[in-house]
């Protein structure tokens, strides 16, 4: 597996965790890539002995370059998964069309609703607030060539309080999904447990063990 991130980090760390916990029984985090110098979550990689790469988003002068560079990279650490955990650049096809349902995405709200170009990290956060709808959530899904479309795998609802503040709402956000479902879809996927019919997600159920 490896895990793109751009900032904070609480999204890989909490895939380390449920690696840790043995959670992810067939998978294994081998590389993070940074598109940012000095992203915390690069610290979260090194503490726990995962190798690290950095790719500045700011030294390509547009999404193409920058997008074959991340794929060249992808191949040299020969990812079988790859994790968009908090990594705000979008990708160019070349790198969605060479990982077809093997890239994985967490957005913190529930696409269709306040997903696409220019939604990210707490800008989201803050349109539900500007919208006013009382529920929100978060989306782990499959990255295809268009942004936050791709198939859906998993879906949680949080609640939206009145008094929230934008980064209030993305704590509670993570708390109550992103750091349950980016796991349990990791996992789903390394268990070979996501079926895909006319370009949609299914979750095959756990058969019992006898
Ligand atoms: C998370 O809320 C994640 O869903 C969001 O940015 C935050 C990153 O936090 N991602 C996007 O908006 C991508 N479109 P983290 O670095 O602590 O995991």
């Amino acid at each position: 597996i490896v895990v793109l991130v751009s900032g904070g980090g609480t999204n890989l760390q909490a895939l380390i965790d449920a690696e840790k916990r043995g959670d992810i029984k067939y998978g294994k985090i081998t590389c993070v890539i940074s598109s940012k110098e000095g992203a915390y979550a690069l610290k979260r990689a090194e503490q726990n002995g995962i190798k690290t790469r950095v790719l500045p988003r700011k030294s390509f002068a547009d999404s193409l370059s920058y997008s074959k560079a991340v794929l060249t990279a992808l191949n040299e650490e020969m990812a079988d998964l790859v994790v968009l955990a908090g990594f705000m650049t979008i990708l160019d096809e070349i790198v969605t069309k060479a990982y077809p349902y093997r890239i994985i995405n967490v957005h913190p709200a529930l696409i269709p609703a306040f997903c696409g170009v220019g939604y990210y990290g707490l800008k989201v956060h803050e349109a539900v607030l500007d919208y006013g709808v009382k529920i929100t959530g978060a989306t782990v899904h499959f990255v295809n060539e268009k942004a936050d479309a791709g198939a859906i795998i998993l879906q949680g609802t949080v609640s939206v309080e009145a008094d929230d503040t934008p980064e209030i709402l993305q704590k509670r956000v993570m708390e109550q999904a992103e750091w349950n479902l980016l796991p349990e879809a990791v996992s789903l996927f390394c268990e070979d447990r996501i079926e895909i019919r006319d370009g949609k997600a299914y979750v095959i159920e756990k058969q019992e063990e006898i």
